[in-house]
């Protein structure tokens, strides 16, 4: 059976990084709405330099252009085994689309994981972090130059400290009553995020595989 896995998190908090490994684990298929933005806007994709705009404001992109980004993707073959959802959905609106969607595939269950971090801790790792500027892809610390392409590493544009202030205000407005809209649902889980990722990853797999045998 497939297995559809979200996770989701405050800016910050490790979904992009436990996504990939989980992923990766299972095999499974990657979706990060936040790197299909940041992949469309190198391409000058003209919706994402609109997308792009909001940003590095801190704000969302329209629940419109973002439920259609994930629907194509999902349908596509390699989405058929299950898949890991970071980033998406953001907003009440995204999440009940995603119900949808699920409803017309059909396969599998939704577990969902909210990655649990103090605020301080976040400000913290987003002021610190640094990714590649060819690649994107995030730098361990005390890293020189890109692990996987040796590219030049940067501060991400909406990492400044002015902006994360702005997308941590958006995240307690628009995104945490996503998580209530899933809260009573027998396959949300809570993990403590503030840990190491190793043992983040370790609770995660512990909490997906209970959660994905959950009756709901
Ligand atoms: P997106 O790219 O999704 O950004 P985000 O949600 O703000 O999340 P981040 O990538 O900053 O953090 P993360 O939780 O993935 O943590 P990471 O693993 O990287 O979205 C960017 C923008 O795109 C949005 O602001 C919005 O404008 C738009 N957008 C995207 N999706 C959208 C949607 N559905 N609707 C509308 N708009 C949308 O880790 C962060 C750092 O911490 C790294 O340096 C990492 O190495 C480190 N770290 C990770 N885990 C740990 C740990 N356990 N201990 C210590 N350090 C750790």
């Amino acid at each position: 059976m497939a297995l559809n896995v979200i996770m989701m998190g405050p800016p910050g908090a490790g979904k992009g990084t436990q996504a990939a490994r989980f992923a990766r684990e299972r095999t499974l298929l990657k979706i990060s709405t936040g790197d299909i933005l940041r992949e469309a806007v190198k391409e000058n994709n003209p919706t994402a330099l609109q997308a792009k705009a909001k940003m590095d404001r801190g704000e969302l992109v329209d629940d419109d252009t973002m439920i259609a980004i994930v629907a194509e993707r999902l349908t596509r073959p390699d989405a058929a085994r299950g898949f890991v959802l970071d980033g998406f959905p953001r907003t009440v609106a995204q999440a009940q689309a995603l119900d949808e969607i699920m409803e017309r595939r059909g396969c599998g269950p939704l577990v969902i994981v909210d990655v649990a971090v103090p605020e301080q801790e976040l400000v913290r790792r987003l002021a610190e972090r640094r990714i590649c500027a060819v690649c994107g892809t995030n730098a361990a610390a005390g890293d020189a130059l890109c692990s996987k392409c040796a590219g030049p590493l940067v501060q991400r544009s909406d990492d400044g400290r002015e902006i994360v202030r702005e997308r941590l205000r958006v995240y307690q407005n628009a995104t945490k009553p996503v998580l209530d809209f899933y809260r009573g649902r027998p396959t949300f889980r809570v993990v403590n995020g503030a840990q190491p990722p190793e043992r983040v990853a370790q609770d995660l797999e512990t909490m997906i595989d209970d959660a994905a045998t959950a009756r709901m």
